[in-house]
């Protein structure tokens, strides 16, 4: 079967209000469209057609917070008059198929409410993760320019009930866009003022509100924009369409996943991340299985049995996560003894992605939970795996250290600088041929010039991941580094780019530099470096602290940015580029070479011993 019969065929298994006759309009590369003359909505497939199918009673989300003590449950029914409802809270205020809706919500129900509600309406949403600071949802406010933006009072940290509303609030005075309306869900631990005029109340607006259907919308409109790190200040706003993404989505939940209407499904991630929008959302509901919403930790919300309680007690079937969850797991309960007061046999498998997953974590988590532990490859823009074990289709063998072979839909490649293939197990970039599959991103929000220039012009002919890896004899990927300035973080992405624009933004910083170094529970933490400038005169510890605050402010704690020291000068090459690399390495105590192209070779000593004063090691040349 060819690409296009491959996915006509997938088309046929979703719903259409009008099929399509098109399925792969190749007119104007890079921009392809898949199923472009067919007629569908997301919310449709992922509630009406289930509770048209009699699943109207069964369980279609499950809500369980440790953090506050609650948990919930939704039949598709219950879900189904929720989101319509909602939708016509949206549509009260005006909002209309096309419109932006921004969702800054905590892992409650009503956020996934919200994000249905908005692909009712044909609208666009786009979901800002709860830990970002006021800055940075101001940025994605103003690119998005959304006409409603529904939040909530707070989000609950282990340690901290976080108000989100006073953030939204700083974040609506930074931007230039102003929304017509916001609408807020009170929770009981944290109220909040609310403008008149601006803010509604989400119970009130509810009691208020008449249900409304789905609207019919093209194959190619917009399902929601999610911004993900890019080298600048300025995120990508990754543009995912409708017809693609439910037939991918669904297609995946069976054949990689393998998963079947009915199943529990249980992505411990983020609305606020792409695993969050495929895998907590939209793929679990289009398949027709239970999903779980879970408000918590892998550790501490009570301890690091939290993850097999949930499976025991939700009965779930496959659970994914990121590889970073299991280490924080095994740190604190290495022998899995936690895992004795739970039934976890319910469970098939479980897949982790978002970051490389270390052969240890991996075979810790096969030995604690005796199911295949499937390493799982994507990004954000791709909006679901590129490289895969398809469990639907056949279980290969399990290497460490890969996440198998590229699935159907991707023609994965590396490249060499000049453009060329490269031979088995020989590294370089790794690039993916033209067309990408259906779901995923077909454009950036406000910047086809930057879809382009980002991804399509280095390789023409080829989308380039920004992974640098192998494929090996057999065919199996090993996804190795990034070859830009992105660093995963708990696998959370972030620019280091982004961040040296914060630091630069201090008053006493003249130059600065960011680098990923390695961590052994969070895979990377970001480090800063700054130089300040020459009349300073106050206490150093100050103005770090100072730095550390500026991004947990500017961009949120979720980056995690604590490891911070000033130094003398930075490390730069004689035309000026600073060696960020080599002091990567210095910091990862991994072996390094004095590059040939340094300006100054002393200063790396004195790198040296600011990174050790960090507690990071380093090691001879
Ligand atoms: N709202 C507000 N603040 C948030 C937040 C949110 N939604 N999510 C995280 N934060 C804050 C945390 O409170 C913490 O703040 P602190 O510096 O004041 O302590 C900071 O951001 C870092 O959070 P986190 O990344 O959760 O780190 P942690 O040290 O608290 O926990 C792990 C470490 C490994 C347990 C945690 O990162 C985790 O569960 N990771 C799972 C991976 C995951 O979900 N990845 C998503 C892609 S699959
Ligand atoms: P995000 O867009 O936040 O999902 O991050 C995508 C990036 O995370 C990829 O480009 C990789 O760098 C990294 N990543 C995700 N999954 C894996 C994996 N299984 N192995 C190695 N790196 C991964």
């Amino acid at each position: 079967m060819n690409n296009r019969e491959f996915w006509r065929h997938a088309a046929a298994n979703i719903h259409w209000y009008q099929a399509p006759d098109t399925v792969l309009d190749e007119e104007n590369p890079p921009f392809y469209r898949w199923f472009s003359d067919g007629s569908t909505n997301a919310c449709y497939n992922a509630l009406d057609l289930h509770v048209e199918q009699g699943r109207g009673d069964q369980a279609a989300l499950i809500y369980d917070s440790p953090i506050t003590a609650t948990k919930r449950q939704y039949s598709y029914n219950e879900l189904l008059d929720e989101v319509s409802q909602f939708a016509g809270v949206l549509a009260a205020q005006g909002v209309e198929k096309g419109d932006r809706v921004i969702v800054y919500m905590p892992m409650v129900p009503e956020a996934l409410i919200a994000m249905l509600a908005c692909a009712r309406l044909g609208a666009v949403h786009s979901v800002v993760f709860g830990g970002f600071a006021s800055n940075e949802l101001a940025v994605r406010i103003d690119d998005a320019s959304p006409k409603v933006i529904v939040s909530a009072t707070c989000g609950v940290e282990p340690a901290r009930v976080v108000p989100y509303k006073p953030l939204l609030d700083a974040a609506i005075d930074l931007a230039k866009h102003k929304p017509c309306a916001c609408i807020i869900l009170r929770r009981p631990m944290q109220d909040a003022s609310m403008i008149s005029g601006r803010d509604l109340d989400w119970a009130e607006a509810m009691a208020d509100a008449q249900p409304v259907p789905c609207v019919p919308v093209a194959a190619n409109d917009p399902l929601y924009i999610l911004y993900t790190s890019g080298t600048t200040g300025q995120p990508k706003g990754v543009v995912r369409d409708t017809g693609g993404s439910i037939v991918a989505l669904k297609w995946s939940m069976k054949n990689i996943y393998n998963v079947a209407p009915g199943d529990v499904y249980w992505a411990a991630s983020d609305v606020g991340w792409v695993v969050g929008h495929s895998y907590i959302v939209y793929g679990p509901l289009f398949a027709g299985c239970t999903t779980v919403i879970y408000e918590g930790k892998p550790v501490g919300t009570p301890d690091p049995g939290a993850f097999w309680r949930v499976i025991a007690e939700h009965k779930v079937n496959v659970m994914f996560t990121a590889p970073t969850a299991f280490r924080a797991i095994k740190k604190e309960d290495p022998q899995g003894k936690l895992l004795q007061q739970y039934d976890t046999s319910c469970l098939e498998s479980l897949f982790l992605a978002g970051e490389r997953c270390d052969p240890n974590t991996l075979a810790w988590a096969e030995d604690k939970l005796g199911v295949p532990v499937i390493d799982h490859w994507w990004q954000t823009e791709t909006g679901w795996p590129i490289c895969s074990n398809c469990l639907g289709i056949e279980l290969l063998p399990i290497v460490p250290g890969s996440p198998a072979r590229a699935v159907p839909g991707y023609d994965v490649q590396v490249l060499n600088e000049q453009g060329e293939q490269v031979a088995a197990g020989d590294i370089g970039a790794l690039v993916i041929k033209q067309p990408l599959p259906p779901g995923t991103f077909t454009t950036l929000w406000n910047a086809e010039d930057r879809y382009i220039s980002a991804y399509f012009s280095r390789y023409p002919g080829y989308y380039e991941t920004g992974d640098a890896g192998y494929i090996d004899e057999n065919g199996y990927i090993f996804v190795m580094a990034r070859t830009d300035d992105v660093i995963n973080v708990a696998g959370h992405r972030f620019s280091t780019g982004a961040m040296e624009e914060v630091l630069a933004d201090h008053p006493d910083v003249a130059e600065c530099a960011v680098v990923g170094v390695a961590d052994p529970m969070k895979g990377q933490l970001p480090l800063g470096l700054l130089v300040l400038n020459a009349d300073v005169d106050r206490p150093l510890e100050d103005i770090v602290a100072e730095s550390i605050q500026l991004m947990r402010d500017k961009i949120g704690p979720v980056a995690a940015f604590k490891l911070c020291a000033v130094v003398e000068r930075l490390p730069k090459t004689r035309s000026g580029k600073i060696l960020r690399g080599t002091m990567r390495n210095i910091a990862d105590g991994e072996r390094w070479k004095m590059p040939a192209t340094i300006d100054d070779p002393i200063i790396l000593d004195e790198i040296s011993s600011a990174l050790q004063t960090l507690g990071y090691a380093n090691q001879a040349r």
